[in-house]
């Protein structure tokens, strides 16, 4: 085994061999649906790694803020878990991929319950299942959860959140959807203020990584050695990931990168290699899917080259 100076040069060099390769690929668009994220600068792009000893291998630009978007879906499903227990939450929402998009209007017959907490729609729920007082006090549970996993306090984007509010129209209308079917057993507008809030939060790739990293950690952050989560909660969080974290990109990426990951529509991804490390990706260009076109690819580099396929 290489000593941890050559390893950590080695981890760094294909890092930047990775990067450099990739920023010449300018396939795919900028979400433009949330008018403020069609601001973001398309050329960006960052990858950082953080392993369970806490060191972050960092290529580009891995401390550029950006907003959490869907990213955000995997720890706050981990907060509900941790309030309600696993059988309450997955009362309310199903653990199945939908197979389709990320906003689609698929719920379950009868019940309304949304597919899983990766779409819209399921996140929308679990987001309401946070426990607090008010919806502030619910917020601030969400803000210190996502921070805890950051290892650092992240703050919000209010531009991007006033955005988000006056143009969600479709999660609006799922949500509604969801009330009347009883699926989703909270007040719709503040409900969805938390989550376009939640949406908002700033974090760099590199937060993504060390994020990422205290999932693969069986939830203690390797940076700041702070318990966060359950290991068990951990597991069930990686396993929603791992089948439902990409849409209806959830199958092929498996068999491509064979690792648990959540993609953002500001172009952020959080990928766990379970007992490994974390890693964040940033750039905002997207495919079909609403995941960063070079973050994918460069994630199933970085599996293939270091073997990661959890399968
Ligand atoms: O609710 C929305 O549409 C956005 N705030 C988040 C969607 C998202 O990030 C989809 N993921 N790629």
């Amino acid at each position: 085994m290489a000593a941890p100076e050559k390893l950590s040069g080695i981890v760094t060099s294909f890092l930047d061999v990775v990067h450099d390769r990739l920023i010449t690929d300018t396939r795919g668009a900028v979400a433009d649906y949330i008018p403020q994220l069609a601001e973001a600068d398309p050329n960006l792009f960052g990858i950082a790694l953080c392993g369970l000893n806490g060191h972050v291998y960092e290529s580009g630009d891995t401390d550029v803020d950006f907003t959490v978007q869907s990213a955000s879906k995997p720890f706050v499903y981990s907060l509900a878990l941790d309030d309600r227990g696993l059988d309450a939450v997955h009362a309310r929402v199903g653990a199945e991929p939908s197979g389709e998009a990320f906003n689609s209007v698929k719920l379950e017959a009868g019940t309304g319950r949304p597919p899983n907490p990766m779409v819209n729609a399921g996140a929308i729920v679990t987001t309401s299942l946070v426990r607090g007082e008010s919806s502030e006090e619910r917020f601030a549970r969400i803000l210190a959860r996502l921070s805890a996993f950051a290892g650092r306090d992240l703050s919000v984007d209010e531009a991007v959140f006033d955005s988000e509010r006056e143009s969600g129209d479709r999660n609006r209308a799922l949500a509604y959807l969801m009330h009347s079917a009883g699926s989703l057993a909270a007040p719709v507008t503040e409900t969805l203020d938390t989550y376009f809030r939640q949406c908002s939060v700033l974090v760099t790739a590199r937060d993504l990584a060390v994020m990422g990293a205290t999932l693969s950690n069986g939830g203690v952050n390797p940076v700041t050695n702070e318990r966060v989560t359950s290991a068990e909660t951990c597991q069930h969080v990686m396993t929603i990931m791992a089948t439902c974290g990409m849409y209806d990109y959830a199958g092929e990426w498996l068999l491509r990168a064979g690792l648990p990951a959540k993609s953002g529509v500001a172009g952020g991804l959080v990928a766990s290699s379970p007992g490994e490390f974390g890693l964040g990706l940033f750039s905002p260009r997207l495919d079909a899917s609403g995941a960063s076109v070079r973050g994918v690819v460069a994630a199933q580099r970085l599996a293939t080259r270091f073997g990661l396929h959890v399968l």
